[in-house]
């Protein structure tokens, strides 16, 4: 299958209509889209993927007032929803029966959002069905924040990529779920705690979602043999430890003196953390293409995107590995 990059939204909405999936940009990273209420578009997304069908898809849809159609809302979720949708924030909800249990993956509960990008809104508008999409890359990898990314990762698995330029909030969504007199962040992204709490008032815990975590160990060894390792934690320490290595080095404002051979990534200068995120998943895929032994990162401040940027760094880690 020929892959084509286009910004084109009637040939994507064309492709949509037909069962086809398609890359889409969103502010977050980039998602491989399909009918969320069409199993045979759902199969193909977890097929070009190669992600194991236990792992659910998020649903996209064009505003907030869609959201009850696919899901049962309750007054602390649509405040939330108000605050932050459209935007990097996906709220996970108790579903109704016209969301396939393919995409939930066999679970009562479904998570929604309502991404903002100029694109991709248009495009909803134009479906009258939700897109079920993860991120655009083969399982296991790192999410793409651009069209380049998702044909290096896609290219000859899927008949189009609608191009929307670079993803503006650098990693995926926050993912909150409202239980009786908390919320949970399942998952650190664009919408942090704090803001969360903000608007609510209510405390905030953070839970985990295990995404990318095969069955069994084994599998994530052969799966990720040719990446290079990666370890975080305080560089100057780590650069002594692993002395005559040729490293890269991702940091947030330090630009470390290192040993030629090796190379520095600042990703905000100024110490910005949102330029940070947006320049993070770019820079380790820059960084997995290099001939180096290995990869150190730092600790992030942990406020904020922050967060989010110190979780998928840690992830990393085994990832890389
Ligand atoms: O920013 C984003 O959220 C991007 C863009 C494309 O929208 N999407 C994304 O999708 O990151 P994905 O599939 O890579 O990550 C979705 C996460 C997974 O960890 C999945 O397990 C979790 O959301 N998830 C989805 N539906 C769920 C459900 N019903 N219950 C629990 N977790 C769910
Ligand atoms: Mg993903």
């Amino acid at each position: 299958m020929q892959t084509i990059t286009g910004t084109d939204i009637h040939e994507a909405a064309r492709l949509l209509r037909k069962d086809e999936i398609v890359a889409i940009p969103t502010e977050t990273v980039y998602g491989l889209a399909g009918n969320a209420l069409h199993e045979k578009a759902v199969l193909k997304i977890y097929g070009a993927k190669n992600r194991p069908r236990f792992n659910p898809l998020i649903i996209h849809v064009a505003d907030t007032a869609m959201i009850e159609r696919y899901a049962y809302t309750d007054a602390v979720s649509s405040q939330l929803a108000d605050a932050f949708m459209p935007g990097p924030f996906t709220l996970l909800l108790p579903k109704k029966d016209i969301v396939p249990d393919l995409v939930t993956a066999g679970s009562d509960k479904v998570a929604i959002r309502v991404p903002h990008h100029p694109l991709t809104s248009a495009l909803l508008k134009a479906l009258d069905f939700p897109l079920a999409a993860p991120s655009a890359n083969p399982f296991g990898y790192v999410s793409p924040t651009s069209a380049l990314h998702v044909l290096q990762g896609l290219e000859g698995k899927i008949p189009y990529i609608l191009d929307g330029g670079p993803s503006q909030v650098g990693v995926e969504s926050s993912i909150a779920e409202v239980l009786p007199g908390k919320i949970i962040l399942h998952r650190a992204g664009g919408i942090s705690a704090e803001m969360i709490g903000a608007v609510c008032g209510l405390p905030v815990e953070y839970g985990t979602i295990h995404e990318n975590q095969p069955e069994t160990p084994g599998q994530l060894k052969s799966h990720y043999a040719t990446h290079l390792p990666l370890y975080k934690g305080d560089v100057p320490e780590l650069l002594h430890t692993y002395q005559g290595k040729r490293i890269a080095v991702i940091s947030f404002t330090t630009n470390y003196a290192l040993q030629d051979g090796s190379v520095c990534f600042v990703l905000s200068p100024d110490g910005s953390l949102e330029k940070a995120a947006r320049e993070l998943f770019a820079t380790m895929r820059k960084i997995d293409q290099m001939d180096i032994d290995l990869v150190l990162a730092e600790d992030f401040p942990d406020t904020g995107i922050g967060r989010a940027i110190n979780d998928r760094l840690n992830r990393a880690q085994v990832l890389f590995k």
